[in-house]
């Protein structure tokens, strides 16, 4: 059966969240983005908080403020979020990465504004680091990884290799072609991922989701 849900049980643990859409700068007026607004994130966090764990949020760009958990901390791009992850990776138990990370960004940051006239405009990317492929190296012992997953095809097999890349505990599958799911709105369709088993949940609420993620944390760690 379900491990218990509610209060207390994340209680001693140091819990990091991070949540929204990171944002690599072009030039003074312009950047690169995404569609993610941190409402999972925030839910996992405000969750997490409410099950009594020590909660940490690093939150990049976001829809809406964060919630009232132990430390917030505002960063911008993919490498800020990594500074601030690696940072505090060692003294925290359970770290989710529930933002939406760049992949790319742009290989020189213009000091002015780009003029219309200057182009034909080729913007020129390099990657960006993968910040769980490196806490999966990086891991301290018996700390829990769980990531996040946003695919249009393939959902299961490429978040399981995905889970499997970077070494994670856990993986929540989003399929963004399903009503409901994915960036937005106040519902999500999830599938979690361990490297044991597969559990799609039916439509729900983003706390919901977040109190059904965390109880799948709490057994991956029973199972250490
Ligand atoms: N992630 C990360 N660092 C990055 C990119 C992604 O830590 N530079 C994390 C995300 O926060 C998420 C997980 O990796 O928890 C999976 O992100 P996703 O974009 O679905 O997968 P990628 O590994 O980036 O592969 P792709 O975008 O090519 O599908
Ligand atoms: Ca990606």
């Amino acid at each position: 059966g379900l491990p218990p849900q509610g209060p207390g049980d994340l209680a001693g643990l140091r819990v990091l969240v991070t949540a929204g859409a990171t944002i690599e700068r072009i030039d003074p007026v312009r950047y690169i983005t995404n569609h993610s607004t941190g409402r999972m994130g925030f839910a996992l966090a405000q969750a997490a908080r409410d099950r009594g764990a020590h909660v940490t949020l690093v939150a990049a760009d976001t829809a809406s403020p964060p919630p009232a958990v132990d430390h917030v901390e505002r960063v911008e791009s993919a490498e800020q979020m990594f500074q601030a992850v690696a940072r505090q990776a060692q003294e925290t138990d359970v770290i989710i990465m529930a933002a939406a990370v760049a992949d790319y960004r742009p290989r020189h940051i213009a000091d002015q504004k780009i003029k219309k006239g200057d182009g034909p405009a080729v913007l020129e990317l390099e990657r960006t680091r993968d910040i769980l492929a490196w806490l999966g190296e990086h891991r301290r012992p018996g700390q829990t990884l769980c990531g996040f997953s946003m695919e249009t095809t393939d959902l299961v097999e490429n978040s399981r290799r995905k889970l499997e890349r970077k070494g994670l505990d856990l993986i929540v599958a989003n399929d963004l072609s399903t009503p409901g799911a994915g960036f937005g709105g106040d519902t999500n369709i999830v599938t979690i991922i361990t490297p044991e088993a597969q559990t799609q949940l039916p439509l729900a609420s983003k706390r919901d989701v977040a109190d059904q993620v965390l109880s799948a944390i709490v057994q991956a760690r029973s199972g250490h």
